[in-house]
Order: structure tokens, then C-alpha cells, then sequence
């Protein structure tokens, strides 16, 4: 079957929700998802302002069909109730919270969601950064058959500083690979972490493709200057499109009807490729429908 409801979510721009010309700036960027960031990126003193600022930017409906999410403040943290109270009632497609721990924490949030009217269809998105998360991952994902949750973030920063690691790729491939594997085992988006040199487009382009081929959906980014680049990576490629529309065409073929295994361009085809090939085009047509 072919998914329907997807949604481009190739670049997802995190924005300070305190620089306001980051605010007015985000409203023209081609990035899919735009994360209004209370978190991290906000210092203490201005946490009150950023929230205000989010939450007035986020109902004037000045982001056209962006995705819009909030990150709050984490759960120990003297912001994260009203954070989460204003969120829920910010109208943003869904809610990223740092430092998630264990599933207890989505069980939590996601009930919290509910008391805090949150839309049926607001979302809860995990950062996935810190070691007990890496460690409790089947039970977060889990959550997501029957919570809010929908989406992993991936956080190095954080993760390096947590493992007392170099920030450097290779210490995260096999959680990498194990985020991608807990979130698609449970239908859950998942996005690649930063990468904070922006002005080196090679260097973003070669984790763009590495978070590709590990199959993440897509990355987030922290400078206009990114967007370009991971919505180019993560779209589906001309060559695998052509072959997606090659395989498409050839089980329509009544000399191929009924069969489960055919061969396309000399290699075995199966139905499962048929699906791959039918999503891919999916994939493809929903970018396009966004940009118009
Ligand atoms: N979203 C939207 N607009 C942004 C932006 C972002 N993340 N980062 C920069 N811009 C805008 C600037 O406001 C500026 O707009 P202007 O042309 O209207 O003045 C323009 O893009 C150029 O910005 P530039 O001068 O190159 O960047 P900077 O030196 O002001 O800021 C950072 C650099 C890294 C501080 C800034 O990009 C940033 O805050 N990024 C997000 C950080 C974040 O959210 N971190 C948390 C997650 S890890
Ligand atoms: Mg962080």
C-alpha cells in the first residue's frame, strides 16, 4: 500500500523563538518544518519573551503550509509546564521535547497534551539525545502505536557532551542506525541532528547523504543557508525516480499481469519493489504539491 499521508519533512529549520528577525526571515524559507526553538537556543532571561514571540507568530498564520513545531523546555526544567500549556494551544503541528529519558516521559507529555487541549492531531516529537533514551529507544517507539508521538530528532550535541565523546560522526553511527530502525518499527518520523559549521555546504552535503542512505527522513538545520541542500538530498533522486516510473510501468504491462517477480532493466523486481517504486513517486509528488 502506498502511503498517502506523507509529508515532506527534508529540512527542518531551527529558529530561536527569541530573534524575532529569525521570525519575520522563516515566513519566506523553503525549509518544510520550522522548529520555533525555546529551548537551547534561548537564554534564561529571555525564555518568557521567546515563548510570547512563538506563540503569536505561530497563530498569525504567516508560515504558509510549513510544518510548524514548537521545542519547549525540558521536563525538569521551571519552564517546561508553561511551555507545554502555551504550545498545546499555539495551534503547531507538533511539540519537540529535549532530553526525553524513558517512555514514561511520552506517557507524561502525551497525557499532559490531552489536559492541556491540545489538537487531536498535535503531535509530540522526541529528542533522541540523551544515553537512557538511546538505551530505553524500543520503549519510547513503542509509544508510538498508541501516544502522540510521531517523531525522533536526533540531538549530537547534546549526545556528544553526554558520552564525553569527540563530536565527531562516527561515534553516532550505530545509534543512528538503531533510531532509524526503533522509529520505523513503530511508523515514526525521523530526523538527522545539526550539523552547526554552516559555512561549509560539502560538509552538510556529506551528512545530508549519509543520513539518507540510513534512511532518515530528513535534517535539521540551524541557518537559512542549509535549506538548499537537504531539500535536494532528501527528495527523491532523477535516476531512482525514472527507475521507480520504469518498474511502475512494466507490472501495469498485461504481458506482466499477475506475476509477484519480474525483471526490470536486467534485475529481479518483486511486488515489494513495485511498493517502493509507487512510494517513491508518492514521495515526489507531495514535494511538489508543497511548493505551490
Ligand atoms: N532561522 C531563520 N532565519 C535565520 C536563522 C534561522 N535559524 N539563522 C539566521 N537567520 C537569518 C538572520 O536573522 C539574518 O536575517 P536578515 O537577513 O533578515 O538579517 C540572515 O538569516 C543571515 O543570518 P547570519 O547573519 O548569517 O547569521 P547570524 O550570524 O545572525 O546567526 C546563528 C548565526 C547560528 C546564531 C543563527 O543562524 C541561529 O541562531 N541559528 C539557530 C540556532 C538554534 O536554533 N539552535 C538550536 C538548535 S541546535
Ligand atoms: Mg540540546
Amino acid at each position: 500500500m502506498t502511503q498517502t499521508n506523507y509529508r515532506p519533512r527534508r529540512s527542518c529549520l531551527y529558529m530561536p523563538a527569541s530573534n524575532s528577525r529569525a521570525l519575520e526571515k522563516a515566513k519566506s524559507l523553503a525549509a518544510d518544518t520550522i522548529i520555533f526553538d525555546l529551548e537551547d537556543a534561548v537564554a534564561p532571561d529571555a525564555k518568557d519573551d521567546a515563548r510570547e514571540q512563538a506563540c503569536a507568530a505561530l497563530q498569525s498564520g504567516a508560515y504558509g503550509n510549513r510544518e510548524l513545531v514548537v521545542r519547549i523546555n525540558a521536563t525538569d526544567t521551571p519552564w517546561f509546564a508553561q511551555d507545554l500549556k502555551k504550545a498545546c494551544r499555539s495551534g503547531a503541528d507538533a511539540v519537540l521535547v529535549p532530553k526525553i529519558l524513558s517512555a514514561e516521559d511520552i506517557v507524561t507529555i502525551s497525557d499532559l497534551m490531552d489536559e492541556y487541549d491540545a489538537a487531536r492531531n498535535s503531535k509530540l516529537w522526541a529528542m533522541i539525545e540523551m544515553p537512557l533514551a538511546i538505551l530505553n529507544l524500543p520503549q519510547i517507539a513503542a509509544l508510538g502505536t498508541q501516544k502522540r508521538l510521531t517523531g525522533f530528532v536526533m540531538g549530537f550535541n547534546d549526545l556528544a557532551k553526554e558520552m564525553h565523546a569527540d563530536h565527531d560522526r562516527a561515534n553516532f553511527a550505530s545509534v543512528m542506525t538503531q533510531t532509524v530502525i526503533a522509529a520505523r518499527a513503530y511508523g515514526i518520523e525521523v530526523i538527522d541532528s545539526v550539523y552547526n559549521d554552516f559555512n561549509d555546504p560539502d560538509g552538510l552535503e556529506a551528512e545530508c547523504l549519509e543520513a539518507r542512505r540510513l534512511g532518515f527522513d530528513g535534517k535539521s538545520l540551524i541557518h537559512p543557508v542549509q535549506i538548499e541542500t537537504a531539500n535536494r538530498i532528501f527528495a527523491p533522486q532523477a535516476e531512482a525516480l525514472a527507475e521507480a516510473e520504469a518498474i511502475i510501468a512494466a507490472f501495469r504491462d498485461p504481458v506482466n499481469a499477475g506475476k509477484g517477480v519480474i525483471v526490470v532493466d536486467g534485475k529481479m523486481t518483486e511486488l515489494l519493489h513495485l511498493k517502493q517504486a509507487r512510494q517513491l513517486v508518492a514521495t515526489a509528488a507531495a514535494i511538489e504539491a508543497l511548493a505551490k
